[in-house]
């Protein structure tokens, strides 16, 4: 629609129904206005896929790599068609607007977020963050980076103030939004928790209305972080567009509208706020005759799994491969498969960008599916899990039916049953809403495969829990939360779990040796906008030492040892910043004996942020691969059998010893509320390299299956010409980085890809300005001299 359309749309409202718009209808819409043919928007996290209005684990949706695996390809095409499906899985998801990318920067290693975002760097990130709104865009829905600015901590995330000086914050933190709104001109942005130098960014009027829109031409709409927008007239008066989540905000119930019949909101400010949501509609098809209803089809094309699969291989970073050890020989017979991420992965961070996936093939499954003919043996190793495990979804039967999973019962005031659903065995989470009105407690019961003995259980959520095996009371008990956070996801951060011992006997058990396992849960809070409640297991007859050593045993018997450490969405999660670089529980201790254990280790690290990794010189390979999503153990053993090469690239620094982050610990923790950016613009590798400090893998490395010389370079001012010939013998692909000598900076990079023994050329387009380059396959290899 032409712009002069959508202000005669605007002009046949009232100012009340003007300020309505501007505040969701619930927790992920918008309100709709028929009498302009505006229709329902629906917005929904988030940047590892796209979750949808519910939070349900039967609703299920893509799980692609996270963002720091993305980044890590360092390939725009690549990343052009994640951007690609996340529009599809929004359409598919009748999604209009998702919330995503998240483009903070790694500024510190502790940032709980590290996953969600792509960099430690913000030409990297803005290049990265350009193609995946241009991507998702491409498919008629709205991208909205996040969250402007400064949100580089999640320690006291909703209030604290960081104080960033003019320089920096230009140089860095608002440089890739900036870019993406030049290359991609996104529809949305998002406005953060945080306060910048003083404001909350809800009500920043300079770095938005000056900024944002006004230097910058930004033109769409700028929607709080939900539960962010903390007054009626400064948020408005600042900027701010929409107002999230609703149907409560300062804005709502006619707050605005009031505010602007007292004179302190200009009328012309809300009419502008209003077009902004009308362009939106528009752009969306959400707006007018034209556009249809989106609506959800069934399942995403098959497609989407090869093309998954693919970005993930294309993000694992091959840090060491010592006498080329891998890719592995195809025909190698007896494999070790060591570690609680081979079975357990983690595919994706905690926090808003969960979603379900429709499955998780893990590293066991794809080394098992790839190697039909090999023995491959699995062992555990050592656990470093806080919760128990989650009962797999196949050994609980419905007692009311068929059907594996949990029946689950909403009970009302005086015990009735007001509905029943079956659901998994996973955590279960409610959104605000989600249960029938009036319930206050849920009953939760199942019949389990178990057999006769010892067994550790746990319930975990908050509020009062009664569980009873075959008819016996085993716990009853209120379990407390112990984080004072007080954070919109509540629960889902650390839930406290609960855990009791079960002696089952012959009779516990039915002919078809079930148990059967009930569970009241009444939640301490039933209005809270998050109810999440989990239940774990393990037999008893676990031991530390005897499963390690079980372990070793395994990796002395086999050809290969592939010891899959990492951390998890606990450790790595929104809401919550790190407290350790260290692999948590005993892994690093796994890890060393392994490799003492066979000389043909392979150690794959399955973690979305940096970890120190004590061993690594000692390490045949290492193959690091983030968090990666729905395929991740197909994409592995694509990468360990050679099918794939290890396309990623380091997109931020690993670090040698803790001694040596910039940024370290108290860095990502406020005091008084002021958390001060004192480094300046010196993170990541601009850090390392001012210090003159090695790092453990430095930024921009990566191996892969071929090796490539840098052949020369020529400058002509706006581009490097590199010519590099693949001295392999086999096909790959490299990433060019140029970058100043002084101070080290990324200033452009391009990927190449030749056949064994094949000369190519790749132009790098570098950044205005740039002088003195050097050219070479990372930061901490600059081979050439490009010259001035
Ligand atoms: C997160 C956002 C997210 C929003 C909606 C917030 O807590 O910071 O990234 O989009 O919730 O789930």
């Amino acid at each position: 629609m032409e712009e002069n359309d959508l202000r005669s749309l605007l002009e046949k409202l009232t100012v009340e129904e003007k300020a309505r718009l501007l505040t969701g209808a619930d927790f992920w819409t918008l309100h709709p206005m028929p009498k302009i043919g505006l229709r329902r928007l629906v917005l929904s996290d988030g940047p590892n896929g796209v979750r949808g209005t519910t939070w349900d684990e039967r609703d299920t949706s893509l799980l692609l790599p996270v963002a720091s695996g993305l980044a890590a390809t360092w390939d725009r095409a690549e990343v052009r068609r994640a951007g690609e499906l996340f529009g599809d899985e929004a359409v598919r998801r009748g999604v209009h607007v998702v919330l995503a990318p998240t483009i903070n920067l790694h500024r510190s290693p502790f940032g709980g977020r590290h996953f969600e975002n792509f960099s430690e760097d913000p030409l990297l990130t803005g290049v990265i963050g350009a193609e995946i709104v241009a991507g998702i865009q491409s498919r008629g829905v709205a991208a909205t980076p996040k969250h402007y600015v400064g949100n580089e901590s999640e320690t006291e995330r909703l209030t604290y103030n960081a104080v960033i000086d003019e320089a920096t914050l230009r140089d860095c933190y608002l440089a890739p939004f900036r870019r993406i709104v030049d290359e991609a001109q996104p529809w949305a942005m998002m406005a953060a928790y945080n306060s910048v130098n003083g404001h909350t960014m809800t009500e920043h009027s300079a770095l938005v209305n000056d900024v944002l829109k006004g230097e910058w031409g930004f033109d769409g709409v700028l929607v709080s972080d939900w539960f962010a927008t903390r007054s009626c007239a400064g948020a408005a008066n600042g900027g701010l567009d929409l107002a999230m989540p609703g149907p409560k905000s300062p804005w709502a119930d006619g707050a605005l509208a009031k505010a602007v019949q007292d004179g302190e909101v200009e009328e012309s400010v809300l009419d502008d706020k209003v077009l902004r949501l009308l362009r939106l509609a528009d752009r969306v098809g959400a707006l007018g005759e034209g556009g249809v209803e989106q609506k959800a089809v069934e399942a995403p094309p098959e497609q989407a799994r090869a093309s998954i699969r693919e970005l993930a291989a294309r993000g694992f970073v091959l840090l060491r491969n010592e006498n080329s050890l891998l890719p592995l020989d195809q025909e190698v017979t007896k494999v070790a498969v060591i570690g609680e991420n081979a079975t357990f992965p983690a595919v994706q961070g905690g926090g808003s960008s969960h979603v379900s996936p429709p499955h998780v093939v893990t590293p066991l499954d794809g080394i098992r599916r790839a190697l039909p003919n090999a023995e491959v043996h699995y062992q555990r190793g050592v656990r470093h899990q806080r919760l128990l495990d989650p009962i797999p979804r196949e050994l609980v039967l419905d007692p009311q039916g068929d059907g594996s999973g949990l029946r689950v019962e909403y009970l009302g005031d005086e015990g009735q049953v007001l509905d029943t659903e079956l659901r998994g065995t996973e955590r279960l989470t409610w959104q605000l809403g989600a249960m029938p009105e009036g319930t206050r407690k849920l009953r939760m019961s199942g019949r389990l495969t178990a057999e006769v003995g010892e067994h550790v259980f746990g319930v975990n959520g908050t509020g009062n829990f009664r569980v009873e095996v075959s008819g016996r009371e085993v716990l009853s008990a209120d379990v407390k939360s112990s984080s004072e956070v007080d954070d919109p996801l509540g629960d889902m951060l650390a839930p406290p779990e609960q855990r009791f011992n079960v002696v089952l006997v012959e009779s516990d058990l039915d002919e078809a040796g079930r148990v059967r396992l009930a569970v009241e849960f009444r939640p301490v809070k039933v209005d809270a906008d998050l109810i999440c409640v989990g239940f774990g297991h393990r037999p008893e007859r676990w031991d530390d030492a005897t499963e390690l050593e079980a372990a070793l045993r395994a990796a002395r018997d086999c050809d290969v040892a592939v010891v899959v450490v990492g951390t998890n969405d606990e450790v790595e999660t929104e809401g919550r910043d790190r407290n350790s670089l260290d692999l948590p529980g005993p892994q690093n201790e796994l890890v060393a004996k392994v490799i003492a254990a066979n000389p043909n280790t392979v150690v794959v690290v399955n973690a979305g942020g940096p970890v120190l990794m004590p061993w690594a010189a000692d390490a045949p390979a290492v193959l690091w691969t983030w968090f990666g999503g729905q395929e991740y153990g197909d994409a592995l053993a694509d990468v360990l059998l050679g099918t794939a090469e290890p396309g990623g690239r380091l997109p931020t620094t690993l670090p040698a010893a803790l001694a040596d982050v910039p940024v370290p610990l108290p860095g990502v923790q406020p005091v008084d509320g002021e958390l001060s950016y004192e480094e300046g613009p010196l993170i990541g590798y601009r850090a390392y390299a001012a210090r003159g400090v090695t790092p453990g893998f430095s930024f921009g490395h990566g191996l892969g299956y071929t090796t490539w010389s840098y052949d020369g370079a020529t400058f002509d001012g706006d581009a490097v010409t590199v010519k590099l010939r693949n001295t392999g013998d086999r096909a790959g692909r490299e990433v060019v980085q140029v970058y100043t000598a002084d101070p080290l900076r990324l200033v452009g990079f391009a990927v190449a890809e030749a056949e064994p023994g094949a000369e190519v050329e790749v132009t790098v387009e570098v950044e205005p300005g740039a002088q003195d380059v050097r050219v070479g396959p990372s930061s901490g290899d600059l081979r050439l001299d490009a010259g001035r």
